[in-house]
């Protein structure tokens, strides 16, 4: 069919229920997705209807009209950005002295069982070029254990410690779900009870070509895509998960990224920084390794708090100083959070409050003759929301700067610079600095790093502290060291 000459008469359906929807992709002018209608078994036609049935038209039409027939900005002009007040890494006696009052406080909710995780697992991995959700790639240095097994160890070794129960939520999204699913049944939850381990998935938004009509992936399917990290702040009261951790009585989550294997998850001092303060919101940071590294920065946007993304940066900014000669924005965002139940819930009234932010790319899809295409040039665009969009809405938040040696390697690019093997390496250089604390021995190449492999299980220890309470400081690393 023509698709400029589609009535709806062209359309004939079966009940007064997909007529009516029939028409409102007419109202919605976005009948071209009838276009091979004729073409279609029945079964086609009803998976064509049914994916049509799950889309949201107005606020699809609200991102058109905003996006790509308005003028909008996709992200708000800055006027004034200033760098944010933070709790710094303990240097002084009393920094000290209030990071153990904040460790104390934390470890006391812990021990309630007032914390979860949540673990945003529904990315793509685009640039990683993997097929396989990223937390399932092999990652410890000697025993190749997955990203999430690493994080479940953690977790596991959290509740040993605190004797509690600290649920795990992880976010998927439609294209990993069954994948991520599978991989946990298959691992038996790495040791965790599955009672507490909860995959949820993330909402999806259509694709559209850059005049704002939906993109097909088939004659008889839409292109969707993930809503974004910001999308889980709606997922966790959508699937259910509020409700959950209501009634398990938890107050905080501890939000991160499954792409960063230094997590230090559920960190007590960041816990309690943030209750003491009352804060609903809290990131946590790292100091950018250089001006033009790839990382947002959390700094004071127009009065707000807020996260800036490195694209949006002046040249200028990015390599303003402080009198002390460190970069003026140089708070990079690990993407770590710690956010409070009933922060979310509020963020969640009425009007859900995250901003859609869009995204021009590259996407495959079939074109007006319904024969699949990869496009060379940009054709599409995309709608997500950032989870830090949420960081202007909260009443109070702390800010607390990490070692990001110690906090943060995340795994994004295939080679290089944040890779799996920039990830395994930051893990044993981390396992190597532990292991000098406690008194031995570990030689370093030209360039700084560990000369050999290391792994220490979560079990094994946690830190740096624990490990020098456990290791007997006769050992001699000897190349290799495995402490499970
Ligand atoms: C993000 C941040 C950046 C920060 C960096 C730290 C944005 C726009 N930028 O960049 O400021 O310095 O992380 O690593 O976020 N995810 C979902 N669902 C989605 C999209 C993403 O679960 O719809 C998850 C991914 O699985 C991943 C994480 O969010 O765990 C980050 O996504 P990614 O696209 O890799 O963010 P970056 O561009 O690297």
């Amino acid at each position: 069919m023509e698709e400029n000459h589609l009535k709806l008469t062209d359309i004939r359906t079966e009940n007064e229920s997909d007529k009516r929807l029939v028409e409102k992709v007419f109202s919605y002018k976005q009948e071209h997705v009838f276009r091979w209608w004729n073409d279609l078994s029945a079964n086609d036609q009803k998976n064509l209807l049914n994916h049509l049935r799950t889309l949201d038209f107005e606020l699809l039409q609200d991102l058109i009209e905003k996006h790509i027939e308005g003028s909008t900005l996709t992200n708000p002009k800055t006027t004034i950005l200033e760098p944010p007040i933070i709790i710094p890494i303990p240097d002084s006696d009393s920094q000290k002295a209030h990071a153990a009052e904040a460790k104390e406080i934390g470890e006391k909710a812990l021990r309630a069982g007032k914390v979860a995780v949540v673990t945003v697992a529904g990315g793509l991995g685009t640039r990683l070029g993997a097929d396989r959700p990223k937390g399932t790639l092999p990652i410890s240095p000697i025993k190749g254990k997955s990203i999430f097994q690493l994080h479940a160890e953690k977790i596991q070794a959290v509740m040993k410690k605190y004797d509690t129960v600290t649920p795990w939520y992880i976010m998927t999204s439609k294209n990993n779900e069954e994948m991520t699913h599978d991989f946990f049944e298959e691992n038996r939850y790495f040791g965790l009870n599955s009672d507490n381990v909860s995959l949820f998935t993330q909402g999806e938004l259509p694709v559209i070509d850059l005049q704002g009509r939906l993109l097909m992936d088939s004659k008889s399917s839409i292109v969707t895509s993930p809503n974004g990290h910001g999308g889980t702040l709606l997922a966790l009261k959508e699937r259910g998960v509020l409700s959950s951790m209501n009634s398990r009585g938890i107050k905080h989550i501890f939000y991160h990224q499954v792409d960063n294997i230094l997590i230090k998850i559920a960190d007590p001092v960041y816990l309690g920084y943030h209750i003491s303060a009352g804060a609903k919101m809290s990131p946590k940071v790292v100091r950018k390794t250089d001006p033009d590294e790839k990382v947002g920065i959390v700094g004071i946007r127009d009065g707000h708090l807020d996260t800036i993304e490195y694209s949006e940066l002046s040249d200028e900014e990015k390599h303003a100083l402080n009198p002390d000669g460190t970069l003026k924005f140089g708070m990079g965002n690990p993407a770590i959070y710690l956010l409070d139940v009933d922060f979310v819930e509020k963020i969640n009234e009425s009007h859900f409050a995250l901003p859609y932010h869009k995204a021009v790319k590259k996407v495959p899809c079939i074109d007006g003759d319904g024969c699949e295409m990869k496009p060379a040039e940009n054709n599409a665009t995309k709608f997500e929301m950032f989870i830090f969009d949420a960081l202007k809405h909260a009443d109070k938040s702390i800010i607390m700067e990490v070692v990001r040696e110690n906090e943060f390697s995340p795994v994004k690019n295939a080679t290089g610079k944040d890779s799996p093997d920039s990830a395994k390496q930051s893990m044993i250089n981390m396992f190597g600095r532990w292991l000098a604390e406690a008194g031995i021995e570990v030689p370093t190449d030209r360039t700084g790093n560990v000369a050999g492999a290391i792994e220490v299980n979560p079990l094994y220890a946690l830190d740096s502290e624990e490990l020098k309470g456990k290791i007997d400081p006769k050992v001699v690393f000897n190349g290799e060291l495995n402490l499970q």
